[in-house]
């Protein structure tokens, strides 16, 4: 059974292959997307493990003058995709995105050079990346932590990869919508509006992307000029999971200055990540830095904190949240709690299951040496699988199929779900 869903999954990375990158789907994202791509190659590489690489390898080629690495490479025309080069009005040899998004870099490139078969391959690509990664990591510190409290704040929802979070509901009322040029959705016709976000916050997410192109995409500019800024425990936990994993890495291969920086990075971040401890929730919370205050909702972006390394009662503590959620709810991990009166199954990261985020979580609930919550939620998401094929996301109650298709990450983490349990049997 495992191999047919193997083989079925790597049909799907070779059907959104497109030689030097991974499509998260054709028709809804026709282009490079960041952490897609990087998610992307750990699957890759139990298939082709040189294509794995190529595929980190083409995203950081991309990566700006300052250190930052886009969200989207627009490597080719499509007019199926908003908003597209021309909003972004970023100027680039290639055009990208003028915003950055979950650094997850890092955790993959080590992971592929642990698991690598092409031993010199792997060195050379790893020696190749790891000081892009590295300026890409002190970027984040540079450029969105100007009080230097150890903490990167985003300062745009799709930063996060969680576009429609119940957590910037409150934020995005310090976001007008007056000048916002009329314009035409795409995503909605090439999947269910009802599993989108809404018109109400598009306005917005376009607001903030002409507000930063009108200061010229200036990055020392745009913490301080942005109406939204917030602090996301699960994104500072990607960054430090990827900053430990460059530590690593540059200690394996002698790259002493950089291991030293990041080790640096990673104890300050690591200590700053408490202040956003909630006894009262039992898990971590977003903080807004406009209004000063923490953002009181039970969101997943409180649990992906598991991905870092966590003092170890905050892992129990976030162990328990997560079983007493599983409690509420047919599948495993839902991106918010039903407790919540926002709470949506269907639409986007309302309250539908994502496979890369139960990957992550899995995995640092392994890390914390709970193998069973981490065996409980890798089953639930192969249930999804069996039940409902590769979706982007699922309804955490009836385990439907939401929003994109032959979805490229979701087929690489099955991968990894379905190959490591090989790799241990
Ligand atoms: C989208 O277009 O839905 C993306 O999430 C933005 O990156």
């Amino acid at each position: 059974m495992s191999d047919l869903i193997i083989q079925k999954a790597a049909e799907i990375l070779r059907k959104n292959d497109l030689g030097t990158y991974t499509v998260p789907t054709h028709g809804l994202y026709p282009f490079q997307w960041n952490w897609d791509s990087c998610l992307t190659a750990l699957g890759q590489a139990y298939i082709d493990e040189k294509r794995a690489w190529i595929e980190i390898d083409t995203l950081l080629a991309h990566q700006w003058e300052d250190g930052m690495v886009p969200h989207i490479i627009f490597h080719k025309e499509d007019d199926g995709y908003f908003p597209g080069p021309e909003i972004w009005g970023t100027n680039r040899p290639t055009p990208t995105s003028g915003i950055t998004q979950p650094p997850v870099a890092g955790f993959a490139v080590q992971r592929l050079f642990e698991r690598a078969s092409d031993v010199q391959n792997a060195e050379a690509k790893a020696r190749h990346l790891l000081p892009k990664i590295h300026k890409w990591h002190k970027w984040f510190y540079q450029n969105r932590d100007p009080e230097n409290v150890g903490l990167a704040a985003i300062i745009h929802p799709w930063e996060t990869g969680r576009d429609n979070s119940i957590d910037w509901d409150a934020p995005f009322e310090n976001v007008p919508t007056d000048g916002v040029v009329p314009f035409q959705r795409r995503d909605v016709q090439h999947a269910n509006p009802e599993h989108r976000p809404t018109e109400a916050q598009y306005q917005r997410y376009i607001w903030l992307v002409q507000h930063f192109r009108a200061l010229g995409w200036d990055n020392t500019k745009l913490h301080e000029a942005s109406p939204f800024k917030i602090v996301d425990p699960g994104f500072n936990a990607i960054l430090l999971r990827s900053i430990r994993a460059i530590a690593d890495l540059a200690q394996t291969l002698g790259e002493t200055e950089i291991a030293r920086e990041s080790t640096a990075m990673l104890d300050r971040g690591i200590g700053a990540l408490e202040t956003l401890w909630s006894e009262k929730h039992g898990q971590y919370l977003c903080f807004d830095r406009n209004s000063g205050k923490a953002i009181e909702k039970r969101s997943i972006g409180g649990l992906i904190a598991l991905f870092a390394p966590i003092p170890a009662p905050r892992a129990a503590a976030l162990a328990q949240t997560i079983t007493a959620l599983s409690e509420r709810t047919n599948f495993l991990v839902a991106s918010h709690d039903p407790m919540d009166a926002e709470f949506d199954a269907k639409r986007y990261w309302r309250g539908p299951v994502w496979l890369i985020v139960n990957y992550m979580i899995a995995d640092g609930l392994i890390n914390a040496g709970n193998t069973a919550l981490a065996a409980r939620i890798e089953a639930d998401s192969l249930r999804l699988i069996e039940e409902s094929g590769f979706a982007e996301y699922y309804d955490p109650f009836s385990g439907e199929p939401c929003g994109g298709e032959q979805f490229t990450w979701t087929a690489a983490m099955v991968i990894e779900f379905l190959s490591k349990e090989k790799d241990v049997a």
